[in-house]
């Protein structure tokens, strides 16, 4: 059994990255993994200000947001699963935040004189994304930086990636055959 978060970071309601995760728990449920939804509307999650300050205070970070909630939700988890639309073939500012916010882990590793970051590297991680636009490479350049970010930077292993293209309006996934690959993906993990 796996400790499963899943990040919806979608402000919209309705949202098609948001119903397409929903499937993918709805499958990890189904194979007996505990699964939490950490939606970011109507969080607050402050970005980095650099002030380098981790762990000054006995937490990762000294901003007080919404983000002290998600450190410990992140700790807990064995896998981490990022649900999100993309935003100028990027991450949304929302998402981007959280991970600036994870750098506090990068400052622990300077601070102990430590090459690589101190993110637990014994997790996982899972992509689902959509777009607008349907055509091919849309999603080459977060493909890239989700790769360079998690894979090689924080060491978390893949254990799949969903990107779905041609989704517009809100609920435009919904009867679309991604919805089962996200169950199936969910219902797959071992
Ligand atoms: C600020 C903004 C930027 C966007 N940038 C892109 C983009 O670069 N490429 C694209 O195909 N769609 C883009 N979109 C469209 C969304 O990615 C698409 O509608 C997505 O399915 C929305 O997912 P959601 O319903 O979970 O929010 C953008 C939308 C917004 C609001």
């Amino acid at each position: 059994m796996k400790k499963i978060l899943v990040i919806c970071a979608s402000y919209r309601t309705y949202s098609n990255s948001e119903i397409l995760a929903a499937s993918f728990m709805e499958g990890a449920k189904s194979a007996g993994h505990e699964v939490k939804k950490f939606t970011l509307r109507n969080k607050l999650v402050r970005p980095c200000r650099a002030c380098d300050l981790c762990y000054h205070n006995g937490k990762p970070c000294v901003i007080e947001d919404d983000m002290e909630e998600l450190y410990t939700e992140i700790d807990w988890a064995d896998i981490v699963v990022m649900a999100s639309p993309l935003y100028y073939f990027g991450f949304p500012a929302q998402l981007k935040a959280i991970i600036d916010r994870l750098y506090a882990f990068d400052v622990q590793a300077k601070l102990s004189k430590n090459t690589q970051s101190l993110i637990d590297h014994d997790k996982s991680y899972i992509l689902i994304m959509t777009a607008a636009a349907d055509r091919a490479g849309i999603f080459d350049l977060v493909k890239q930086h989700a790769h360079q970010i998690f894979s090689e930077w924080f060491r978390w292993r893949n254990l799949g990636t969903i990107f779905v293209s041609g989704i517009v309006a809100s609920g435009d996934i919904v009867n679309h055959p991604a919805m089962e690959e996200a169950k199936k993906l969910g219902a797959s993990l071992k």
